[in-house]
């Protein structure tokens, strides 16, 4: 079957004229020689690049186990020996820091005699495959041989995709069809998708995946039971031979729930002997299991909570279970008090995470990492950077983003999320003298945590095109550059992602760079305003409600009253969140004159009259903003639909790229008029400008 562009994704390895420098890859690449040990990722790597070979270059190049003795080819050798799990073997009792330097290439020209060779190290052969990848994409790219000379080591070690999918096909804030995996509460036979998904995900350096969702439902339950355990198997085979480990979020209740036990302590010896049980025979089944992915005492969930005890005793029982067999802990800190009053001004859920888990540093065992989301709520458009992050130097932990646009446009808008990951990354803690960049906290130098990553919540599904909005693709593609390398910058992710998606020429990769660039900007610009969040439908997330959550209990409020808006969180007159941060961020966002426009009302309750830095009132902003947002986005529209781009990208994507740029013109008119609107009626104050407000 003939695989649609839109299903391709960034893979799509068109074919290549004849000339530079595809001559010379031709040429070049006619023999393949494989030295080293040999196993499913190697077969998996040599694979890709024949097929990549034979899709651009129309070469079926000779495979051989030793190199010849004169002509130009291609030498694939592993430095190390063939990768068995994910998580490095132990050094004595205590596992080693975990050196990324296994997933790591070098890719080098050498000539010799007049005759060119190319050579692909690979740190094991997972960084084989890497190198491969990034081979393919250089030619796909029209790079010239010698810019293919790289040598690169990811920067973080866990490098995960959270799925949010569900037995029943369903996927918790999935905008882009149904689950991949599960159909009618069972693993679907055919697992062709989940091997393209796969390897879309190994292309970008991913190694490791939880397979449903964190809101663990009866029938998920039962994916760790003898039953069942094998059909997960089948899962992490496919995903084994992408270099990819395979995690399953567990119910903490699962003891109690199966049936098995009348209690789910983590201090009961039988609980901890049931899990010790339930570990032996996943491992049975699953050699390189990854290990447990776990929302306890969250939104409902169960937990420790629930017999007196706290997170690390939590983590810990399923820490112990788990450390023979060499599997990891990732405990969330998603954890708050979701049935609050909104009535009491004094409970704020922002410090929710920091008061939990803070008290606990020091106390988890070495195969536990916290999972913290970058921000202190929930994946708003702009927050604060989770204090969570320099707070805990004795605790392995990981950062937590959301490539699912729950609350940014929902794959209908364009929202291009690299940059504002990046900034998180590159928020400086000041958890430490000399630079405690958030990207230091969890690549694990900061301090010198054992095992620390990065995890991400999907935005695939069904869709044809994976992401349902054909450029959302690019959020995928860029978690995984990103936190490969840290400092690749925002624009860079984008021209690579659109130069291998569409076509390198500028022409085309210049204008989609700057239509992903502007477009997290444009979002916020005509949704909620200067950091406050939450304005949007309540349960849907999709489009403006702005008091849709303001009497609610789930502890979302922007407070706004006839004079002004915005949650005090200072340590002086509010809920005292700001004591949270290190100086000088502490200081910064206590004080009113400091704090960044952009998270005024995260951090401040303020009149409308009062001026930002930028010159403006606050409700001069609201309104400005929200014009402004709108009509930026009748630009984007605009601009997909110039000649460069209407005539050269085919049909396929660019009707449904601009179908959806036209839903998100009309709609980011309705987020303007009921903003806009809300506001004016509240305070009375009427636009400088005169607009029309409703
Ligand atoms: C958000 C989201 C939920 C999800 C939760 C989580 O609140 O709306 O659907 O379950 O995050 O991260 O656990």
């Amino acid at each position: 079957m003939n695989e649609s562009t839109l299903y391709k994704a960034w893979l799509q390895y068109g074919s290549k004229p004849a000339g530079e420098p595809f001559a010379t890859y031709r040429q070049l690449l006619g023999q393949i020689v494989i030295l080293g040990e040999q196993d499913e990722v190697y077969a998996t790597a040599v694979g890709e690049l024949k097929a990549g070979l034979q899709a651009m270059l129309g070469i079926q190049p000779v495979v051989l186990n030793e190199a010849p003795l004169e002509g130009s080819c291609l030498i694939l050798r592993t430095a190390g020996k063939a990768v068995i799990g994910l998580v490095p073997e132990r050094q004595g009792s205590e596992p080693a820091r975990w050196d990324t330097g296994r997933d790591a290439f070098t890719l080098r020209l050498v000539s010799a005699d007049g005759t060119l060779r190319l050579e692909l190290v690979g740190g094991s052969t997972r960084g084989v495959l890497y190198g491969v990848f990034r081979l393919l994409f250089g030619i796909a790219q029209g790079w010239v041989p010698s810019r293919l000379a790289a040598r690169e080591q990811p920067v973080n070690q866990l490098r995960m995709i959270n799925q949010w999918d569900n037995a029943d096909g369903s996927i918790e804030r999935g905008y882009a069809g149904a689950s991949i995996f599960y159909r009618d509460g069972e693993i679907v036979q055919n697992l062709k998708r989940v091997r393209d998904y796969a390897r879309l995900l190994a292309s970008v350096g991913i190694n490791a995946i939880s397979i449903n969702n964190v809101n663990v439902h009866e029938r998920e339950t039962r994916w760790i039971t003898e039953a069942v355990l094998p059909e997960v198997a089948r899962v992490a085979e496919v995903f084994r031979a992408f270099g990819i480990g395979v995690f399953l979020s567990i119910n903490f209740a699962a003891p109690l729930s199966l049936g098995d036990l009348e209690t789910a302590d983590p201090l009961d010896p039988g609980v901890r002997r049931w899990w010790t049980e339930t570990a032996k025979r996943i491992y049975r089944q699953i050699p390189d299991f990854g290990g447990f992915v776990v929302k306890a005492d969250s939104e409902h969930r169960p937990g420790p909570f629930a017999y007196g005890r706290d997170h690390a005793d939590g983590a810990n029982m399923l820490a112990d279970a788990l450390a023979p067999h060499g599997g990891l802990v990732i405990w969330r800190c998603f954890v708050y008090n979701c049935m609050q009053d909104w009535r009491d001004r004094s409970t704020d859920r922002a410090r929710a995470a920091y008061d939990h888990f803070k008290p606990l540093d020091g106390n988890f065992r070495g195969n536990v990492l916290l999972q913290i989301k970058n921000g202190p709520m929930d994946f708003q458009v702009r927050e604060p950077v989770s204090p969570l992050f320099g707070a805990m130097p004795h605790t392995n932990q990981m950062i937590e983003f959301q490539i699912t646009q729950e609350y940014t446009g929902q794959q209908r808008h364009l929202c291009y999320l690299v940059p504002q990951w990046k900034q998180v990354l590159d928020f400086d803690t000041h958890a430490a003298d000399g630079g405690a960049a958030v990207k230091r906290v969890v690549d694990g130098t900061l301090f010198g945590l054992t095992y620390s990553g990065v995890a991400a919540v999907s935005n695939i599904g069904d869709d044809e095109s994976w992401t349902g909005h054909p450029l959302a693709q690019a959020n995928l593609f860029g978690y995984g550059r990103l936190i490969w390398n840290p400092e690749l910058s925002a624009e860079a992710i984008a021209e690579e992602w659109a130069g291998l998606t569409f076509s390198s020429d500028p022409e085309i990769t210049d204008p989609i760079r700057d239509m992903l660039m502007a477009s997290w900007p444009i979002y916020e610009s005509y949704t909620a305003p200067l950091g406050v969040g939450w304005m949007v439908v309540p349960h849907t997330h999709y489009g403006p409600d702005v008091d849709g959550y303001e009497y609610s209990r789930w502890g979302t409020y922007h407070f706004a009253d006839r004079d002004g808006i915005g949650v005090d969180r200072t340590v002086s007159t509010g809920t005292g969140y700001t004591s949270q941060y290190v100086s000088p961020n502490r200081e910064r966002y206590e004080s009113l004159a400091q704090c960044p426009d952009e998270l005024l009302l995260f951090f401040h309750h303020v009149p409308y009259s009062h001026r930002l830095h930028s010159g403006k009132t606050v409700i001069q902003h609201i309104y400005d903003s929200h014009f402004a947002g709108a009509e930026a986005a009748a630009e984007l529209k605009q601009a997909w639909g110039a000649p460069a781009l209407q005539d050269r990208i085919d049909p396929l994507r660019h009707t449904a790229v601009a179908n959806r740029l036209a839903e998100q013109a009309e709609h980011a008119k309705h987020w303007r008029d009921v903003i806009n609107t809300y506001f004016y009626r509240k305070s009375g104050v009427p636009d400088e400008q005169g607009r029309t407000i409703y």
